[in-house]
């Protein structure tokens, strides 16, 4: 994703008092003018995070300091850039920002490289120890090694801050962590991933097939080259497990997430779904059951009169149904460099309160104190009824009428049919399949919701 350069207006004096409560602090005995911020990555999120501290907070724009980006670690300073790089603060060696005293807060924008060791896990563990604030965009860090993250900051009486690792701009790490604190949550369900939701809907609205709509997604700038990541679910899933552990106290995994992506999404089901009254959307879904938790990112079919219909292009949104305040609903820019760029800014300025006043985080200590499930089992999902999408020939679906109980609505177009089906267990709907002799069929499951899970 490609951030172009933005000219932001001046800071209304409202924002300059913001940053003036951050400016006075006590660090050895002398009177703190700067908060020194050290930008691990310089790319779409990194690049707009200086930007914005540069115009907006920087010490350019006030009378006397506030924060002020000290050192900027990339792999090559060389390479051009939408937003050029402040040469004088680039390096190519991490060592001269985890060592720098005047860097207090160190804000960790290089994403998951996937080698060993991994380098921003590598560099977030050496910042920690070297007593470092850190703050975080990193979702598979976090979904992966949160936990130990945020433990060694307790230890080290620092603070972890990760507002930007799920849904960008929406502030629904602050929102569950400090806000949702009385009700408990009995399910959540959420559009996570822009780049999909943006792909499904092109494929609703422009009537193009999965890999012309990958592409536009592409050339827009809302996919990377390889968008594997986005389109297999993984990302979602990610986010859905620092969601969880939030709101749960449980630190699933990744791999603890039933993780189905879009790529087998076909055109024809997305109209299909349109003309039966439902959207096709990637659903990442939490459902308690009695103690036991159940975690889904699947492309699922939502009623147009559900909220996630109404989520369209690169937008997100989390639905949290709760048992003493019903529903909570989050709206807006998942991603892109300035939206997720503003939540980072937004943790330097609570980590840079930290600084004075010692303290962490809700989301730090819930991350540190969820329950680690790595030698733990995790529990198989129990069958439950609920509704399905069927595509299939006419014929089976003709078949399908004698079992009056199960087919709930169907349509055809031209020579493509679907139904939806339910309420009715997964297995035993692949019995009524075998029953028929019907071989060949596309199912998905259906937002019902009291049924969805
Ligand atoms: N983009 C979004 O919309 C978005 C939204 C939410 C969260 N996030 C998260 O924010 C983080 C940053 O995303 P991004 O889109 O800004 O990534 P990006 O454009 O790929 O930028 C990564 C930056 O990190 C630097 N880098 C990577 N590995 C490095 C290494 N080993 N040593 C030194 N520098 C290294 C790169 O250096 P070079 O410039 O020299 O290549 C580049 O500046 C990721 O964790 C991502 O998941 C992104």
């Amino acid at each position: 994703m490609v951030a172009k350069r933005l000219h932001l207006p001046p800071l209304l004096p409202s924002d300059k008092a913001c940053g003036l409560s951050v400016r006075r602090g006590k660090t050895e005995g002398s009177t703190m003018n700067t908060v020194g911020v050290g930008l691990l990555g310089f790319g779409n999120v990194g690049s707009s995070v200086y930007e914005i501290t540069r115009q907006r907070f920087g010490v350019s724009t006030s009378d006397s300091s506030a924060l002020e980006v000290k050192k900027i670690l990339v792999r090559d300073p060389t390479r051009a850039r939408s937003i050029a790089l402040p040469r004088h603060l680039a390096t190519t060696d991490p060592a001269e920002l985890l060592t720098d005293p005047g860097v207090q807060i160190v804000v960790e924008l290089l994403g998951w490289s996937g080698h060993e060791p991994e380098p921003a896990l590598d560099l977030l563990r050496r910042a920690l120890k070297a007593g470092k604030h850190v703050v975080t965009a990193n979702k598979r860090l976090l979904a992966e090694h949160g936990r130990e993250l945020c433990r060694m900051a307790v230890d080290s009486r620092v603070s972890v801050w990760f507002e930007a690792s799920v849904c960008g701009a929406l502030p629904v790490i602050r929102t569950i962590s400090e806000s949702l604190v009385a009700p408990r949550v009995t399910s959540l369900h959420a559009i996570l991933n822009g780049t999909t939701n943006f792909i499904l809907t092109r494929m609703s609205r422009g009537k193009i097939g999965f890999d012309q709509a990958l592409c536009e997604a592409q050339s827009r700038g809302l996919a990377e080259a390889d968008a594997s990541w986005d389109i297999s679910g993984h990302d979602a899933a990610c986010k859905l497990c620092i969601l969880a552990a939030l709101l749960t106290g449980v630190g699933a995994r990744p791999s603890h997430v039933l993780t189905h992506g879009i790529s087998d999404v076909q055109a024809d089901d997305v109209h299909l779904a349109e003309a039966l009254g439902y959207s096709v959307k990637l659903v990442s879904s939490l459902h308690m059951e009695g103690e036991v938790l159940h975690l889904r990112v699947r492309p699922t079919l939502v009623p147009h009169t559900h909220i996630l219909a109404r989520v369209e292009d690169a937008a997100n949104a989390v639905v949290i149904n709760t048992d003493l305040a019903r529903q909570y609903v989050l709206m807006g820019e998942g991603a892109g460099g300035y939206p997720t760029a503003c939540a980072v800014i937004a943790d330097i300025i609570g980590a840079a309160h930290s600084l004075s006043s010692a303290s962490m985080p809700r989301a730090q200590m819930l991350l540190a104190q969820s329950r680690d499930t790595t030698t733990s089992g995790w529990p198989k999902a129990r069958e439950v009824e609920r509704l399905h999408y069927l595509r299939s020939a006419s014929h089976t679906l003709d078949a399908l009428r004698s079992e009056a109980h199960v087919l709930l609505k169907q349509v055809s177009r031209g020579q493509r049919f679907a139904a939806i089906i339910g309420p009715i267990t997964t297995s035993g709907l692949h019995d009524v399949l075998a029953a028929h002799s019907i071989k060949e069929a596309v199912s998905l499951p259906v937002l019902d919701d009291g049924r969805y899970v």
